[in-house]
């Protein structure tokens, strides 16, 4: 059998996949939200949340129950999402870096809590990947200023890279609280992370106004 056949079976057999398909989450990735909001509480009822790159789900079933039906949760992806989800969420197919926040604010109104778990397209090649990551979660953060209410919550995924420090600076600029953790349930060998921030300070607040380009 070919050798990526084999990390692919590896892949798909691990204990999280198993335990996801058997508690009928649409990814193991879910475990990882579940301990940072263990950790962070960044979900409450009624709650708002945006979900950039959400699919295969596994996210967006774990926040629909946390926010309850007068919630709502807003998932974006570049592939659409097929599973089955609650009527308080909707998905969008799209990509983050086209998505106009001042539209997208306009809307859906702000949100409570932005989360990303958006990763590139993985090539083997370290210093690319990181760097791919790393406009991913920068993205994610712009979108967060524009469309979070003051005091929202952030959480997302990073290839920790050269611009690691700077962006952890950004983080704690823009956030009252921020902390970068690496869930226990991330698979051995990874290299990712998430950064959390807690409270959206006032002034972070980023106004997309009805720029078309925002
Ligand atoms: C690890 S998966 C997310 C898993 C998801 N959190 C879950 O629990 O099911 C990362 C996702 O990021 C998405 N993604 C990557 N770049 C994106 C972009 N520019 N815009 C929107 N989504 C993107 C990918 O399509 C992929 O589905």
């Amino acid at each position: 059998m070919a050798k990526h056949r084999l990390r692919d079976r590896k892949f798909r057999h691990d204990a999280a996949y198993r335990r996801a398909k058997k508690e009928q989450y649409a990814g193991r990735a879910v475990y990882k939200l579940e301990e940072i909001d263990a950790k962070f509480h960044l979900f409450k009822p009624g709650g708002r949340v945006l979900d950039l790159g959400c699919w295969p789900g596994s996210w967006l079933q774990f926040v629909a129950p946390k926010i309850g039906p007068e919630g709502l949760g807003i998932g974006v992806d570049l592939k659409a999402v097929s599973i089955d989800l609650p009527d308080h969420i909707q998905t969008l197919e799209g990509d983050v870096f086209k998505l106009k926040p001042g539209a997208f604010r306009k809307k859906f109104g702000a949100f409570t809590t932005v989360i990303s778990d958006m990763a590139p397209q993985t090539s083997g090649d370290r210093p690319g990947d990181q760097h791919g990551s790393e406009e991913l979660f920068l993205r994610a953060l712009e979108i967060a200023r524009a469309c979070l209410k003051p005091g929202g919550h952030f959480t997302a995924k990073i290839f920790q890279g050269p611009r690691f420090p700077v962006i952890l600076k950004s983080m704690r600029d823009t956030f009252q609280e921020a902390k970068a953790f690496r869930p226990a349930s991330t698979r051995a060998g990874s290299f990712e992370q998430y950064l959390v921030g807690r409270g959206l300070r006032a002034g972070a607040h980023v106004d997309p106004g009805e720029d078309p380009s925002a």
